[in-house]
């Protein structure tokens, strides 16, 4: 069996000022020297200042990047810019830029690709809807997300998959045990299938509604090696008993 990294991710998503970077301090303090790898994922205005708060104790990312090196292309940043700008890592294919941009998996999988380019460790979200799980399509979707968004080539050290199911996302709802348990094993099967030793090697993280509370638990399940975690991540006591638990 692969020795997949363990990983606890923090997406701020669209929250954070310069005054939030006091956060960054609290989180190295406490957690700097954690067995897990350690990554905050902060808007990208504050992706070099925290990087330089940070000093090397904790990963910092992106949160999405274009799939170009550069070009007309207004509001967008670029996977080489955010390496520029002391990025590891960026998220791809977050059910908010799919929802709320159109992503597709076609896109999904330029920018994936252009992370790798860059030196980026891409960490590509997953997820169905209720109406899919309810309607029995949840491992189609993951299937399909899967096959789609992830690039030809994949390993564990330029590739994390988040499974985040977006009715799990910010509602306080989570899928059982059961549940997390037979998305992270199909995943991991499907990776095998297609990447060999390397796709054993690619680190699934769960992502939604994870809380100190809940941690444990849910790190506690097979093929789980870490956390995408939002609104429990602003705060470095709350994320401080995530990565406590993992
Ligand atoms: O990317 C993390 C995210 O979508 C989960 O958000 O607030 O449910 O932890 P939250």
């Amino acid at each position: 069996m692969a020795d997949r990294r363990k990983l606890a991710a923090g997406n701020w998503k669209m929250n954070g000022t310069t005054a939030e970077l006091s956060q960054i301090d609290a989180l190295v303090a406490a957690h700097g020297d954690a067995g897990c790898e350690v990554l905050i994922c902060p808007p990208a205005t504050l992706i070099a200042p925290m990087v330089a708060r940070a000093g090397g104790k904790i990963a910092v990312g992106g949160q999405d990047c274009h799939a170009a090196e550069k070009g007309a292309h207004t509001g967008d940043i670029s996977a080489g810019m955010l390496r520029d700008a002391g990025a590891s890592h960026v998220i791809t294919g977050h059910s908010e830029r799919r929802a709320d941009h159109g992503e597709t998996d076609v896109d999904v999988r330029a920018k994936t690709e252009a992370a790798i380019g860059a030196g980026l460790v891409a960490i590509v979200c997953v997820g169905e809807t209720l109406d899919e799980r309810e309607g029995g399509r949840t491992l189609d979707v993951i299937d399909t997300q899967l096959a789609g968004s992830v690039p030809d080539g994949a390993t564990g050290d330029t590739v994390v998959i988040a499974y985040e199911p977006v009715w799990a996302i910010g509602t306080g709802k989570v899928p059982t045990t059961e549940q997390i348990a037979e998305v992270h094993a199909h995943m991991n099967a499907r990776l095998k299938e297609r990447f060999g030793d390397a796709g054993d090697a690619i680190a699934l993280l769960y992502g939604g509604s994870v809380k100190p509370s809940n941690a444990a638990e849910i790190f506690a399940v097979d093929k789980v090696d870490g956390a995408l975690v939002g609104g429990a991540s602003l705060k470095a006591d709350d994320f401080g008993g995530i990565i406590a638990a993992l």
